[in-house]
């Protein structure tokens, strides 16, 4: 029996001969001559590739050249490579179509481009993870490393990394889009092998004639003969794989026709999981009596079958979840019926490959990265700042929490010759604790921001050449002990708040010595505070895991058994296929269970701080909060980047869109609206005044309101809630969030948060139920709702105020009693809105009334109708259950 093995040592920058194949696009393609020097490009004779200069994607190396001698039959982008005798770790830096699927490969071929004729090893890292170690056999043979990886971010990062045995260096980097759909896996992969069976030639093929590049290395075995066809091979529009035709028009089958069809290769790793691909394409034109069908066995059990592969036409066999064995068997088996013995044309083994390393979060790189730029520091920053830990960039410490992304958290650009301003980028690293930019020129005022950023406990500016005042938010800070600060040595800076004019330095020793004996107070005080703050910490914890238990107590065990991997989220969303909507933070996406339950599944899109924060705020708050009226967790999924929270599906879709719908036909009925707000009010009241501390939503609206098929309403979106604590006042400080038109405006002057700016949004909710207009109208001379709606009532009729739709269909007063709710909720002033109590109070009055109303005239109506009528009168009026 045949062993298949690592076949990638194989020196295969070698190419056999050139085809003439119509030019393909080259779309999307990003190949990297490393070496090559800068601006410089060229069509690769060979494939027609077109390479360009490195330099651009990397600030450190050198450029070599191979040794003459071995340059003959290679390819042209083996004849540079750069390589890096300084520092430890080298990063190229790529960009990438983020979400993109991508072929990722790396070249090396050593040369003696060094002239010390000695092979280097050496690490290969993509971004913050392990790739591979980098060997070779002999100074001609590349080593070529190939991965299929779905970037996150909109760059990559790959490394070199000196593990003592050798100076790194690289030949080529090549990226190449693929399809979505094709090689589907629970993770990364690396390929094991790749080879074209029934190979009639001794050529490797890679670009034109395979479109994504793919190399297929020819391979032949003694006991296998080779059957072929000049035709085409269609890969058609149903295989996302699409194999080069010129690979799969040569076969591979037995000699011996009644033997099965055996290969074997024993993984180097146990451990190691498989994903398998095997690619068929009859290339035998059948006649009437003949046929050919077989099995595909691993290890002796069935894998697919029977298989009998269309005419000229690729079909792909593959393993949906990986195989582990410690030796693996195939053999493809005639079936007994078949005349013709198995074939093989092309066989892919790629392995899962552990990138669960999160990169730093984005905003701090990219705060970073525009830091080095603008002080030009010149230490090695290369790569991820904080990953792997143990290449964390000098002067920066990080925080690591399971698989979150690291967040830089101190940064010490001390002595690091820095001139001109404090740079904004700063304000940008919002986890910053520690920041010290002492003993540098640095010149201009203190920037306001530094007293804005959220974390920042010691700054040291000492000894630079900062001149003006100091914000008095920072002596402030520092004064109240939650920052220690140090600005001594700065004799243009004004240390307090009244000077303006530049003084004698005579007049300002005293200050700095005073300046300094205020450090030493704060440095103290700040030690009694981080005694005493984790303390405080603990028991807010616990009171909220008490309160959580005492409704739930099996919470903490269900949340870890509503956890998915991403792989099932890839599973239950078929690969994302149906959007539903797009959400503040990410998509919405439409899934299936494995119970056959439909879910919506929303994705966080990692390049958003902000929406990252409010991933973690849903999740803890959905996991504690359970009611009717509020959509409901079924589950989440947190792997590195990949985190999505899943929610029961609610098949009616949000309010807006059946309030917006203009269509006569499905107008919502004045009681439907009124049990829809009902719901709605009950569920904010739940939040406001069912749960400890309480929660304000701060993103009511009506595209926030979901509907069951049976029009029951639930309130999405806890993204922006925030809780805040019971004790120490109703109203908590935070950044102004939420959506125009439904904002209260004396949240937005103050920046106060409070439930009422709940009830104010609620009240803009109702108006447009009664209305059925938008919550603002631009280019209107009152373009608010609620400026429209008081407007028309001070002159006119209800009539004219209520949705033309509803036909007249209702009972008046119920509308009266209604918009009397709803104007009493948008009032600009929050002491004269009602709490969500008494909302639902008054909404209970209103559809109480409009069923009176149908009550009477139900009387001669059929029993469905009063079915429903008894069920909405024993359901929907009942107090809340909690
Ligand atoms: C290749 O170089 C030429 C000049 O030699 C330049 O005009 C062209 O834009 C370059 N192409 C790429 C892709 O860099
Ligand atoms: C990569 O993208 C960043 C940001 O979009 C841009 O500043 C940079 O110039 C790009 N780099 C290259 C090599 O194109
Ligand atoms: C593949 O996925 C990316 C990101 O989700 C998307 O932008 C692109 O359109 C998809 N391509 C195809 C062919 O579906
Ligand atoms: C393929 O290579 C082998 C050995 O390298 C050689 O014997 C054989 O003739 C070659 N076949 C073709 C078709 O070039
Ligand atoms: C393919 O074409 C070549 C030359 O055109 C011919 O010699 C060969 O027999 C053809 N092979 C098949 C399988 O048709
Ligand atoms: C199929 O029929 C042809 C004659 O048309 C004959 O020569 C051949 O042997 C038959 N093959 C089989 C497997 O019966
Ligand atoms: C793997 O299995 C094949 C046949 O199934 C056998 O010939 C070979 O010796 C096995 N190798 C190892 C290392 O077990
Ligand atoms: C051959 O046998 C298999 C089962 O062993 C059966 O599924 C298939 O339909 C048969 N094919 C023909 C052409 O009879
Ligand atoms: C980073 O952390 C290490 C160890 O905890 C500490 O020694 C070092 O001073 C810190 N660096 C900065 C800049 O805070
Ligand atoms: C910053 O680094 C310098 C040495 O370069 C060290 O003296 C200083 O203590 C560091 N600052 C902090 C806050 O760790």
């Amino acid at each position: 029996m045949e062993m298949l093995k690592n076949f990638l040592c194989i020196s295969f920058l070698v190419f056999g001969f050139l085809l003439l194949v119509h030019a393909q696009d080259q779309s999307g393609f990003i190949s990297l001559d490393c070496g090559l020097p800068r601006n410089s490009n060229y069509s690769e004779p060979g494939t027609k590739i077109n390479y360009i200069s490195d330099a651009d994607f990397i600030d450190t190396g050198s450029s070599e050249s191979i040794k003459p001698e071995y340059k003959a039959n290679l390819q042209q982008q083996a004849a540079y490579v750069r390589s890096f005798p300084e520092g430890i770790r080298n990063c190229y830096t790529i960009n990438v179509t983020s979400g993109t699927k991508y072929l990722i490969r790396s070249s090396f071929l050593y040369g003696d481009y060094d002239g010390l004729n000695k092979l280097p090893q050496f690490d290969l890292h993509f971004g913050p993870n392990y790739w591979e170690t980098i060997k070779f056999d002999e100074v001609t043979s590349s080593t070529i490393k190939e991965i299929v990886h779905v970037p996150l971010m909109d760059y990559v990062h790959i490394c070199l990394v000196n593990t003592g045995k050798g100076t790194p260096f690289i030949s080529a980097l090549e990226l190449r889009p693929l399809t979505n759909s094709s090689y589907a896996s629970s993770g990364s992969l690396a390929l094991y092998f790749r080879l074209d069976t029934g190979s009639v030639s001794n050529s490797s093929y890679r670009y034109p004639y395979d479109i994504f590049d793919r190399l297929w290395l020819p391979y032949s075995y003694s006991k296998w003969t080779q059957i072929t066809t000049n035709a085409t091979i269609d890969s058609g529009s149903h295989n996302s794989y699409q194999p080069a035709s010129i690979v799969m028009n040569t076969a591979a089958t037995p000699i011996d026709a009644t033997a099965p069809m055996e290969f074997y290769w024993v993984p180097s790793d146990p451990s190691l999981e498989f994903f398998v691909y095997m690619h068929f394409a009859e290339l035998h034109k059948m006649k009437a009596n003949e046929s050919r069908a077989f099995n595909i066995n691993c290890n002796g059990k069935l894998l697919y079958g029977p298989l009998s592969p269309d005419y000229l036409y690729t079909t792909t066999i593959f393993t949906p979840t990986s195989l582990t064995a410690e030796n693996f068997t195939f053999s493809l088996v005639q079936l007994d019926n078949s005349t013709l013995p198995p074939i093989l044309n092309g066989l892919e083994v790629y392995t899962l490959i552990d990138f669960s390393q999160s990169e730093t979060e984005k905003d701090d790189v990219d705060a970073i990265t525009n830091i080095k730029s603008t002080y030009g520091v010149n230490k090695n920053w290369q790569g991820d700042p904080c990953a792997p830990v143990s290449y964390v960039w000098a002067g920066l410490n990080c925080s690591y929490r399971g698989l979150d992304p690291p967040r830089i958290i101190s940064l010490n650009l001390s002595s690091s010759g820095l001139t001109g301003d404090i740079a904004p980028y700063i304000s940008s690293l919002t986890m910053l604790q520690t920041l010290d930019l002492s003993n540098n020129n640095l010149s201009g005022s203190i920037p306001e921001f530094l007293s804005q950023m959220p974390n920042l406990k010691f700054l040291n500016l000492e000894n630079n050449k900062l001149n003006s005042s100091v914000p008095a938010k920072l002596i402030e800070k520092s004064n109240a002990g939650s920052l220690s600060l140090g600005m001594g040595g700065n004799p243009d800076l004004c240390q307090s708040s009244s000077c303006k004019k530049k003084k004698s330095n005579n007049v300002l020793v005293p200050v700095l010595a005073s300046v300094g004996g205020v450090v030493v107070v704060v440095v103290l005080l700040v030690a009694g505070a981080i005694l005493f703050i984790p303390k405080r910490k603990r028991n807010q914890v616990e009171a909220g895991k008490i309160n959580a238990e005492s409704g739930h107590p099996n919470d903490s065990f269900e949340s870890r058994k509503r956890q998915y991997t991403y792989s099932e989220v890839l599973k239950m969303t078929s690969n994302f296929e149906r959007v539903l909507g797009k959400g503040g933070f990410g998509m919405v996406y439409h899934g299936v269970l494995t119970d056959g339950t439909e879910v919506a599944v929303k994705m966080l899109s990692p390049s958003s701080v902000q929406g990252y924060q409010q991933f973690q705020a849903e999740v803890k708050l959905l996991l504690r909060v359970h009611h009717r009226n509020l959509t409901n967790l079924v589950g989440y999924c947190n792997e590195g980047t990949n985190m999505a929270l899943i929610y029961e599906y609610l098949s009616n879709g949000d309010l807006h869109s059946h309030l917006s719908d203009n269509s006569e036909v499905n107008v919502l009925s004045w009681e439907g609206r009124l049990k829809i707000a009902l719901d709605s009010a009950q569920g904010l009241e739940y939040l406001h005044h069912g749960c400890k501390p309480p929660i304000v939503h701060r993103d009511v609206k009506t595209t926030n309101i979901l509907l069951t098929d049976n029009f029951q309403a639930k309130i999405a979106d806890f993204g922006l809630s925030r809780c805040f604590p019971t004790d120490g006042g109703t109203h908590v400080s935070t950044v102004v969030a939420g959506t125009p038109g439904y904002l209260d405006p004396e949240y937005s002057i103050t920046n106060r948060l409070h439930e009422k700016s709940d009830v104010y949004s609620f009240g803009v909710v109702l108006l447009e139920m009664i209305t059925g207009r938008p919550a603002i109208v631009r280019g209107h001379e009152k373009p608010h709702i609620s400026q429209w709606v008081s407007s028309i009532l001070s002159n006119g009729d209800i009539r004219n105020v209520v949705d033309q739709r509803l036909r007249g269909d209702y009972e008046v007063n119920s509308v009266w009693k209604a918009v009397e709710v709803a104007m009493a909720c948008v009032s600009p002033t929050s002491a004269k809105r009602p709490n969500m109590n008494q909302v639902v109070t008054e909404i209970q009055d209103c559809l109480a009334t409009e069923l009176s109303r149908k009550n009477e005239s139900l009387v001669t109506d059929s029993a469905t109708s009063i079915e429903t009528f008894s069920i909405t009168g024993t359901t929907e009026l009942s107090p809340l259950a909690r």
